[in-house]
């Protein structure tokens, strides 16, 4: 390669590496596994070690990391948190141990560790108590999830007394997969998005705001190191160990979760253990970690900038198997976006059958180059619908190319594919019965109009009977027509039309996220209902104003124009409002000015309200709100779990405090 090549080559590793680092980070959907991701990096690292000088300070591989979002505070680390090492190759895993055997004498003790795949977390405790969680964001300073991390049950908040009195211990919160697969049964009986995987499900509900909500998940960790404390046995191995009797959840050497070795057998050994048992386990791990076992040794190996030189992970490879593609067939959500999906011989896949596979789009079905009949490797990356990753092309019977469809297969529309888009849409937005159905499901579903007693098959139902043809319909349905459907009582029908009823008081933001606009999910809903306050501004916006709005690219303007451009949809908006539906954000009116002139600081966690709602409560009668403790506080709001040194600063002073249920009084009286 020439250097120009390769310069632009490096450039260009890092731009994707930074962009999928940011989706998995930042936007917790990855785009690609990790295993591709490594390769990436690896590929990268290798082209900066040969070209040194082509290194960019901002490269990808000069930093762990990062999910700091502007939701937590974040605070510093007390001792930087690094990441590790890590190998797909057991030929690495040898040379590590060699190494290391090299530098300490070959006697020297590993331990063996599973490699949780969840969220890294640093919990400081002091006399006892917890103090503060951080997430590892940068490495550097992380987000301070303390009242969230407080929630989970196998972290102690208080610990025996023969505990250290200051020291931080490490580990890994995780989601146990029965959680997850409740949690996902949950979202879909509500007609709600699924989790993709119980790592992202794990972060993202460790930086959810409500900690009601996060105790309701049923999050997991195991701890697997201390630190900064003078040091009370010799290795690391002993230190977990001795965590377990001050409280914490441990791995155990009797299940082999943790083990100590002074060979490089043992360590392969244990490796292939859990290579394959790690399919029996209640949780994920995407490897293992060997660690040198001995302080003292420790130290002399040292670190990198990055991660220590006595630490390596040993990732799994994703697990890929052989079947056959049956058939590809193809489905039509509902804003009309037509989703290929391969049909497989079903064939046993990290502990699960597999049936079917995603196809995503048709530059996928293309990039595959797809026969019928083709023998193809199916891979489980970290999503729960696995992927089709390549064709075993010498077990190919037919040069018949599986090719991407014309028309719509619900209603035989042109299909369309839109300059830049990756999607093919079925146009036929009006018209298309999966399509119809699907937009009035997602209008009823629990966070847009919320209105129960109506299931898929009931809307397909009335759909059919042209009883409705669009969320507007619904509004219009009578006694008498919800009677004449198969298995719908009186008592049903009624609760129906109350449940219809009561969906005019939904607020503004619901209403427009349940309008189902391409790209406007809640998050954007909000934002818009809070930029422009009500639909007529919304609806007469230009370009450039909705561009002002913050998260509103291009793509969701675009997409914002172009529904209020179809008289169906303003037709839709106009009768939608004429029933009596919310097209107006809530301008808050004061329940009362009992808190005026009152500054309030709120801290830990309650029972009846979310601190948002506090927030809320407070402001709604007069109150201000505080950040932190101060002279010119009137009221702490004390819950559980609150800081002693917050408790300390507030008496001293003289900050009244109050609970929860004490400004509840308050505020009713
Ligand atoms: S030790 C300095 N042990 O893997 C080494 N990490 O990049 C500190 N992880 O997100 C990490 N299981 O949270 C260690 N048994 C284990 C682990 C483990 C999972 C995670 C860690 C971090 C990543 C390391």
């Amino acid at each position: 390669m020439e250097l120009q090549a390769i310069q632009a080559k490096m450039a260009e590793l890092s731009t994707q590496l930074h962009a999928h680092n940011h989706a998995y980070y930042v936007l917790n959907s990855p785009q690609i596994s990790d295993y591709e991701f490594d390769m990436l990096l690896k590929e990268l690292e290798a082209l900066e070690k040969q070209y040194p000088s082509y290194i960019d300070a901002n490269s990808p591989t000069k930093r762990v990391g990062g999910d700091l979002t502007k939701k937590f505070e974040a605070k510093a680390h007390r001792f930087p948190m690094l990441s590790l090492s890590n190998s797909y190759s057991e030929q690495e895993i040898i040379d590590w141990a060699e190494r290391c055997q090299k530098v300490l004498g070959a006697a020297s003790e590993f331990v063996c560790e599973l490699k949780y795949d969840g969220v890294a977390i640093g919990i400081q405790y002091q006399n006892g108590k917890l103090l503060q969680a951080l997430t590892r964001g940068d490495g550097q300073q992380g987000e301070d999830v303390t009242n969230n991390v407080r929630t989970i049950r196998a972290i102690p908040l208080q610990l025996s007394p023969d505990a250290p009195s200051d020291f931080e211990i490490r580990g890994e919160i995780f989601m146990p997969q029965q959680k997850f697969e409740a949690l996902n049964a949950q979202r879909a009986a509500q007609g709600e998005a699924l989790f993709a995987n119980p790592r992202n499900t794990a972060s993202g509900t460790l930086k959810l705001l409500d900690s009601k909500e996060v105790a309701k998940r049923g999050l997991d960790c195991y701890l697997y190191g201390v630190y900064g404390m003078s040091k009370t046995t010799n290795g690391h191995f002993e230190a977990v160990n001795e965590a377990k009797n001050w409280g914490f959840k441990v791995p155990s050497p009797q299940t082999r979760m943790i083990e100590k070795t002074t060979t490089i057998v043992g360590i392969m050994d244990f490796i292939h253990y859990w290579d394959k048992q790690r399919f029996e386990l209640p949780f994920d791990i995407d490897g293992v970690v060997l660690k040198v076992n001995s302080f003292e040794q420790q130290e002399q190996l040292g670190l990198t900038a990055k991660s220590p030189r006595w630490a390596i992970a040993y990732k799994f490879k994703t697990q890929q198997v052989e079947t056959v593609l049956e058939a590809v067939t193809f489905q039509v959500g509902r804003t009309g976006a037509i989703t290929p999906v391969a049909n497989l011989q079903p064939v046993q896949l990290g502990g699960t059958t597999v049936k079917r596979a995603s196809l995503h789009n048709a530059d996928q079905i293309q990039k595959l180059d797809l026969c019928e009949g083709d023998t193809v490797q199916v891979e489980k990356g970290g999503e729960i619908i696995p992927k089709i990753v390549g064709v075993n092309l010498g077990l190919r019977k037919s040069e018949n190319r599986i090719l991407f469809i014309n028309n719509c297969p619900e209603c035989g529309s042109k299909l369309e594919r839109q300059e830049g888009e990756v999607q093919h849409y079925c146009p036929n937005e009006q018209g298309c019965p999966t399509q119809v159905t699907g937009k009035i499901l997602h209008f009823i579903s629990r966070k847009a109009l919320n209105i129960d007693g109506l299931g898929e098959e009931t809307i397909e139902l009335m759909f059919s009977k042209n009883l409705i043809n669009n969320p507007l319909d619904l509004y219009h349905l009578t006694f008498d027509q919800l009677l004449s459907l198969d298995r719908m009582a009186e008592k049903s029908a009624n609760n129906l039309l109350q449940s219809i009823e009561a969906s005019k008081q939904i607020p503004f933001e619901r209403v427009l996220f349940g309008l189902g606009i391409r790209f406007v999910g809640e998050t954007v809903a909000k934002k818009l209902a809070a930029a422009f306050q009500n639909m007529d501004a919304l609806r007469c916006a230009s370009l450039e104003a909705l561009l002002d709005v913050e998260e509103i690219g291009e793509k969701i303007a675009q997409s914002i124009l172009s529904y209020f451009s179809f008289s169906e949809n303003l037709a839709l908006i106009q009768g939608l409002q004429a029933v009596g539906l919310q097209f107006q954000s809530e301008a808050k009116t004061l329940h009362s000015n009992v808190l005026e002139g009152k500054i309030c600081v709120i801290s830990g966690t309650f029972e009846t309200f979310s601190r948002d709602e506090l927030k809320e409560l407070i402001e709604l009668n007069g109150g201000k709100l505080g950040s932190s403790i101060s002279a010119k506080t009137t009221y702490l709001i004390a819950g559980a779990n609150m800081g002693p040194a917050k408790l300390q600063k507030a008496t001293d002073l003289g900050v009244t405090l109050l609970t929860e249920n004490e400004l509840i009084k308050l505020i009713s009286q």
